[in-house]
């Protein structure tokens, strides 16, 4: 944390005594294992005993009162992990589409990360983001058409999850392509690229949104810290992989030495940024291809960035609905998100 700089964090009310989730992620006539409290009136009010399961009628209920956020206490934190976990496999499982299982995933891992980024400094978030990724490589390594299902335009305060979940995708599936890239390290790759940003966590979604011209120099210099102590962030957590310490602290670097796996997770970080951020929504992903092209020059693997249109002109990007975005910033905004059909 920067000392004697006032920086604006995030309002989370007693975020070490209770944990919030996103309501989606408690299928109907599921039991949690994990009380659920709402957050009423500046109290946390129990909804639902762990041992009771919440029907469909009482769900559709929350979601008519517009409640987004359930709540669980903290220590109730395994019993939630472990329900997740089984969620998530037999709801893949049951996935009747890749457009669902794509769903499924996209928004299991968000609430994964969420959860992560509230609390990194427990060993329980580290094996959250280690099964993200698991999950995530598992379903891209079987079919890359998953990406577009993946990949999502990232605003309000989901915006720093939606962003590490996209750039998540792009860097599994670049990596996926390089034979040289083992299946341990495709794991790596994706823990890394889940947990990229994971220094910006503690910063007000305010802040992360704002363009850099817009920011004090305090603002700044806060901002600019953040990959180094996202490294102190998981040390502290005992992350002892190599691979994801290297890909979270390198991952704004300019080196020219970069190893492979960081120069995937740059990329990806770097073309989702390019082309999935409020106000820089016209730049598109030509736009984008090109600006990455003059900025790593003479940098990165001579072959890469070509393997990274390839992979992005693989993908079957016809349905129009997956690239809207689904909260359009601008007026007559374009989709944040275009294949490039280049051969
Ligand atoms: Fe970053
Ligand atoms: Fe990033």
């Amino acid at each position: 944390m920067l000392r004697g700089v006032s920086v604006p964090m995030a309002d989370r009310p007693m975020a070490r005594a209770y944990i919030a989730i996103p309501r989606d992620v408690i299928a109907a006539d599921t039991v949690t294992g994990a009380d659920l409290y709402i957050y009423v009136g500046g109290r946390y009010l129990l909804y639902r005993s762990g041992r009771e399961a919440v029907d469909s009628r009482s769900l559709a209920k929350l979601r008519r009162r517009s409640i987004q956020m359930l709540y669980i206490k903290a220590t109730d934190r395994p019993a939630l992990d472990a329900y997740l976990a089984r969620m998530l496999e037999l709801r893949l499982a049951d996935a009747a589409s890749l457009e669902d299982a794509g769903a499924i995933l996209r928004d299991t891992v968000r609430a994964s990360l969420r959860l992560a980024f509230q609390t990194f400094d427990d060993g329980h978030a580290i094996q959250r983001v280690r099964e993200a990724s698991e999950a995530t490589v598992r379903q891209i390594v079987e079919d890359t058409q998953i990406v577009p299902h993946l990949v999502r335009f990232a605003v309000g305060d989901e915006r720093l999850y939606v962003h590490s979940m996209n750039t998540a995708a792009y860097a599994i599936a670049l990596a996926a392509r390089r034979e040289e890239i083992t299946t341990g390290e495709l794991r790596s790759i994706g823990i890394g690229a889940l947990a990229h940003d994971i220094g910006l966590a503690t910063a007000d979604v305010r802040l992360l949104s704002r363009d850099e011209s817009a920011l004090t120099e305090s603002e700044h210099a806060y901002l600019v810290k953040h990959p180094e102590r996202g490294l102190g962030v998981l040390e502290e957590a005992e992350m002892d992989d190599p691979l994801v310490l290297e890909i979270v602290a390198d991952h704004h670097s300019n080196a020219i030495d970069l190893p492979l796996h960081v120069q995937i997770v740059q990329l990806a970080d770097s073309f989702d940024t390019l082309t999935n951020r409020p106000g820089r929504i016209d730049s598109g992903a030509y736009r984008a291809l090109y600006t990455l092209r003059e900025s790593i020059e003479g940098r990165y693997e001579h072959d890469l960035l070509r393997d990274f249109v390839l992979m992005l002109g693989s993908l079957e990007l016809e349905d129009e609905a997956t690239l809207t975005p689904l909260h359009p910033p601008l007026e007559g905004a374009k989709p944040a998100f275009r294949a490039p059909h280049v051969a």
